[in-house]
């Protein structure tokens, strides 16, 4: 099996290049370095003892990436590259539009050219938008509130309507849930420009004396402890489900839709907690003002992905906080 991974330098695709290099795969990587660095990729061959094929280009340059197609081959594309920053997304939109859906209209003409069939793309637990319930299934009704959100939800509308009219394809759309962690070695993991807008990489720094306190957004939540509660999922973990989805792919299943969590919950408190037990010492927090645009509670009911997928989360709370923390001590500057 021979796969193009699109932000394959990135935090999740570097993780899944470990996974599908380990099972055999070929992987070809494709990414503009925009938010990453390529020594993730040299740090993946040193984890997995195996080559990656790396071109840095930009999906949006259109003949350079059909280039690529023209020249690998590959049995399946998993579509990682985009801009995924929600604040920064209020602020230049219109980047966020052109980046996310010019450069995977750019991949899905190559595949329909080359004949490339299966594809998996990365979505996000952000297109349930503030769900009526918990714990959210795939067939809860769909909104987004920004517009990064937006291209998700848009892009995942495109790939249903290119499927009604080729039903010849192969589509997994993977709804993330809230992906943290990092691979046991410490040597890949979360590297965020400049301060870290999620919990855990913050949490991580403040662990690693680089910032000061934890802000914790609102404390009068309707949930146990009045902050906000996740699905955080360990990322190899998250990986594991990028390979069975491949594997779904080649049984011809059409488009199918699947939430990635661990079905459980935790608020931003026992998220510090745990990472206090991970790095062996206190941690300083306080009760700031709510995030707008925050919502009370969001995890996932991950049925459908362990019926369909053969797969579900393995790790826990513990074992996140565990290799958040191994890559940042090991990593005080991540890349760089
Ligand atoms: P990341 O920023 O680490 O990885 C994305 C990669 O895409 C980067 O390496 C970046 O350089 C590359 N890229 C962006 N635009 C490109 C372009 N035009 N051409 C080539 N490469 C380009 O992000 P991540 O956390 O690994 O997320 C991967 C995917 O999963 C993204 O699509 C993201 O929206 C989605 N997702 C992430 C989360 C999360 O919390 N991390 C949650 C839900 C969904
Ligand atoms: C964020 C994105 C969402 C994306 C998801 C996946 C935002 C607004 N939303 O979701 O689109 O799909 O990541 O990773 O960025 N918190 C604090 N203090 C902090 C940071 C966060 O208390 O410094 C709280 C938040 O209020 C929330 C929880 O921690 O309750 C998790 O926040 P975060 O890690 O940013 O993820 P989400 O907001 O769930």
């Amino acid at each position: 099996m021979k796969v193009l991974v699109t932000g394959g330098a990135g935090f999740i695709g570097s993780h899944t290049c470990v996974v599908l290099l380990e099972n055999g795969a070929e992987v070809v990587v494709v990414d503009n370095l925009v938010n990453s660095s390529e020594k993730s990729l040299e740090r993946v061959e040193q984890i997995t003892g195996k080559s990656v094929t790396f071109y840095n280009v930009d999906m949006l340059d259109e003949k350079a990436l059909d280039d690529i197609f023209a020249n690998e081959k590959v049995d399946s594309v998993i579509h990682f590259a985009g801009l995924k920053a929600v604040g920064e997304s209020c602020q230049i939109p219109l980047n966020y539009f052109e980046n996310n859906f010019k450069s995977t209209i750019n991949m899905l003409k190559s595949m329909k050219k080359h004949g490339v069939k299966n594809l998996v793309f990365s979505s996000s637990a952000t297109v349930y938008g503030k769900p009526k319930s918990v714990p959210i299934r795939e067939d809860f009704p769909l909104s987004v509130s920004n517009p990064y959100g937006r291209t998700k939800l848009v892009i995942e509308d495109m790939l249903r309507d290119i499927y009604e009219a080729d039903k010849s394809l192969n589509i997994a759309l993977l709804r993330y849930f809230n992906p943290i962690g990092a691979h046991e070695s410490g040597l890949i993991g979360e590297d965020p420009n400049g301060i870290p807008n999620n919990l855990v990489p913050y949490v991580a720094k403040v662990a690693a004396g680089k910032l000061e306190c934890i802000n914790v957004f609102g404390d009068d939540y309707d949930t146990p402890d009045g902050t906000g509660v996740r699905d955080y999922i360990h990322v190899m973990d998250l990986s594991e489900a990028h390979y069975a989805a491949l594997k779904k792919l080649e049984e011809n299943p059409g488009l199918v839709t699947y939430n990635l969590g661990t079905g459980t919950g935790y608020s931003v408190l026992d998220v510090i907690h745990a990472f206090e037990k991970a790095c062996g010492k206190e941690l300083p927090y306080k009760i700031a003002p709510r995030r707008p645009g925050d919502i009370d509670e969001c995890y996932a009911d991950p049925k459908k992905a362990r019926e369909e997928l053969h797969w579900e989360a393995k790790r826990n709370i513990a074992d996140m906080c565990r290799d958040s923390w191994n890559w940042q001590s090991k990593n005080p500057d991540g890349y760089h």
